[in-house]
């Protein structure tokens, strides 16, 4: 199956150190961090947050703090000293969040974004939560599409490239027939996929960011996480602000 020619390639980046070797200026990007950024964003717009500013310097946090925007993030899982909250996607339902704009500052995941915003990309973020809603968005734009794994601190995650399968093999079953892959990672990642998809929430057990969660105690997010088509969010980066056109 994975062999069949479309008119679109479907590529897996499973570190931002490999994306030199996947830059391109004309695709859908889409950006995943599982556990939690992109997780937490899908989360933030089903409570109806108005939009999110991601940003990578913990300088830009601070002056946005200083304008009045309400300022969230974490490095290395802890709360930045700047920001309200940190990285939940639990601390993203609270009521008093909704119609408002939040600025995002994690270890990866905003990072990432950061990365990819360039040229005539199109970049989306996309977490099991969301899978099939923003896999469809992005097929929709006809163009190639980049599966982003944020990773930690430029490693290979499991839980990004666990998600990169589960979309690649949505993408592949159901973009009939316009998209194909030749790219090794990609099918790597849906071999990782098919090896987890009867339990994705055991297999995730193995992962190393599911460990650092727990001894933090930030670990009550792994079932919330791992939820698969919870949302019909399709945040998006319009500028320098993610909003949701779904
Ligand atoms: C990140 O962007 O690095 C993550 O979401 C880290 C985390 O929140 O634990």
């Amino acid at each position: 199956m994975y062999s069949v020619k479309g008119k679109y390639t479907v590529e897996v980046c499973f570190s931002p150190l490999s994306w030199p070797l996947f830059e391109r200026q004309d695709a859908v990007i889409l950006i995943t961090d599982i556990f939690r950024a992109t997780t937490s964003m899908c989360a933030a717009f089903q409570n109806k947050v108005k939009s999110i500013i991601p940003v990578a310097e913990i300088e830009e946090s601070i002056a946005y703090k200083e304008k009045g925007y309400i300022v969230s993030g974490e490095r290395d899982g802890k709360k930045l000293d700047c920001a309200e909250f940190g990285n939940s996607p639990f601390n993203f339902m609270e009521l008093r969040l909704q119609g408002k704009t939040v600025v995002m500052n994690t270890t990866n995941g905003t990072q990432a974004i950061k990365m990819v915003q360039k040229g005539d990309n199109v970049v989306g973020m996309a977490a099991f939560s969301n899978r099939d809603a923003i896999c469809n968005w992005a097929m929709a734009q006809k163009r190639h599409i980049i599966i982003f794994c944020a990773g930690w601190k430029k490693r290979f995650s499991l839980e990004d490239s666990l998600f990169a399968g589960a979309a690649v093999d949505y993408i592949l079953k159901n973009g009939k027939g316009d998209f194909h892959t030749m790219c090794d990672s990609a099918i790597a990642s849906v071999d990782i996929w098919n090896q987890a998809k009867s339990n994705p929430r055991a297999y995730i057990e193995k992962a190393a960011h599911r460990h650092r969660l727990r001894k933090m105690g930030l670990d009550d997010i792994l079932d919330y996480s791992m939820q698969l088509n919870i949302s019909y969010c399709i945040p998006v980066l319009r500028g320098h602000e993610i909003v949701d056109i779904g």
